[in-house]
């Protein structure tokens, strides 16, 4: 293993964290206090290519200039009216994101976890207004090892016991199915009380786990014949992240509801986003949904940047290619300790092999002495997620550090 020390520096703000802070991440131990790109550094000034991208919320690279300039100038002019009044931002806002993922409607919102929160809300009132479900007994079908966030209703249908664990009692009306099995969602679809299928395209956070090439799809069909709302939730797989603008564009399926979040602010600030028809995002009335800083004027601006930027410059191309890239030249190192290597576009992950449980962690550490950043997630696995403008130079560069680092395994 490779030695790691850290510095006085690195560690009077660990333990300002640790003395000041709640207890509820584990992070590796690296301070970071700048971002260009594809890099972070930390406050020794060590650079290093970020592999995590903020669980891909920063796909246009760090402080990507388009987008901090449009955040500067609009602080500088209006940050928040909330909802009592307009601004002439959300308008543009609204007319811009439908246009550009066609849909009727958007119903702006803050984190990842409001926005899916959202769905379920505007699933649960489609079924009763439009469905003739009786009020409260609406379902919606989730799949295991799904990530949808961490508010208490989110985790009632989480199958991670360390995301629910001692958080109940818990929101009932979920349906708990297989990932990637189409027959287990018609038996589930067979039930008259179902509204809903929230569905990760990419389950991102159980490690990347990538369904067939025709789940989506047969789900969607699926979900249409039963009259069902089949809802993605692009949070993380969406805005280029793996090879498209959406992962459901790689079989052509349009959501009913589509969430989004994370990269549509560039990782400058929380901004999500749920889109749906008329149908079903008009049965929520005013004074029955909304967040203070939902559709703020700061976030408008920036997320339209956040689009134009992901959409002018290329990133789902250069995702698809830099990503066929990674995959090839991580099979090609045969490494003993790697027994999978996985995904799509740049949202990617290996399985360690190691007779050392804590394997992937210490991998992880050695890649942060060697300039790479990346993070175990469920024990074993790492996801390996740069930026979208990552270049094939520093592909190779990062597979070099990437095999360094497995012979201290
Ligand atoms: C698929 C998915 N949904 C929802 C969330 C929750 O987003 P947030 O952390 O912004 O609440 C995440 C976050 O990782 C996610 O990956």
């Amino acid at each position: 293993m490779l030695t790691h020390t850290l510095t006085n520096t690195t560690q009077y703000f660990l333990q300002l964290e640790e003395n000041f802070g709640a207890h509820n991440y584990h992070p590796l131990p690296v301070v970071l206090e700048k971002g260009k790109g594809v890099f972070v550094w930390d406050v020794d000034g060590k650079k290093y290519f970020d592999f995590l991208s903020g669980y891909s919320a920063v796909n246009q690279g760090h402080c990507h200039p388009r987008i901090i300039n449009v955040l500067i100038e609009q602080a500088q002019k209006l940050t928040l009216t909330s909802r009592a009044f307009h601004n002439n931002l959300l308008g543009e806002y609204e007319k811009f994101i439908i246009d550009f993922f066609q849909y009727d409607k958007v119903l702006p919102m803050n984190t990842g976890v409001e926005a899916v929160e959202t769905a379920i809300k505007l699933c649960r009132r489609w079924a009763y207004n439009k469905k003739s479900i009786k009020d409260g007994e609406a379902k919606i079908i989730v799949c295991e090892n799904n990530f949808h966030g961490r508010t208490s209703t989110v985790i009632s249908f989480s199958t991670d016991a360390q995301s629910y664990n001692g958080f109940g009692p818990y929101m009932p009306g979920f349906v708990i199915i297989p990932f990637n099995d189409v027959e287990a969602l018609q038996t589930a679809l067979e039930d008259k009380n179902v509204a809903g299928f929230l569905v990760e395209p990419i389950q991102g956070e159980a490690g990347v786990c990538v369904p067939d090439d025709d789940y989506l799809s047969k789900a969607k069909q699926l979900c249409e014949a039963y009259n069902v709302l089949f809802m993605a939730d692009e949070i993380q797989t969406g805005l280029a992240r793996t090879g498209k603008m959406l992962a459901c564009d790689h079989e052509d399926v349009h959501a009913d509801i589509l969430i989004l979040g994370k990269a549509l602010s560039g990782g400058t600030l929380p901004v999500s986003a749920v889109l749906a028809n008329d149908d079903i995002m008009l049965n929520i009335k005013a004074g029955e949904h909304g967040s203070t800083y939902g559709g703020n004027p700061l976030a408008c601006a920036v997320a339209i940047e956040s689009l134009k930027v992901l959409q002018e410059e290329n990133m789902a191309d250069n995702a698809e290619k830099m990503g066929a890239l990674l995959r090839e030249e991580l099979h090609k190192l045969q490494s003993p300790f790697i027994s999978t290597i996985r995904g799509k576009g740049l949202l990617n992950a290996i399985v360690i092999n190691h007779a050392n449980k804590d394997a992937a962690w210490e991998l992880c550490m050695s890649l942060k002495e060697n300039g790479l950043l990346a993070k175990p997630t469920h024990g074993d696995k790492i996801r390996f997620a740069p930026p979208l403008i990552i270049t094939q130079k520093q592909i190779m560069e990062c597979v070099d550090i990437i095999d360094d680092s497995l012979k201290f395994l």
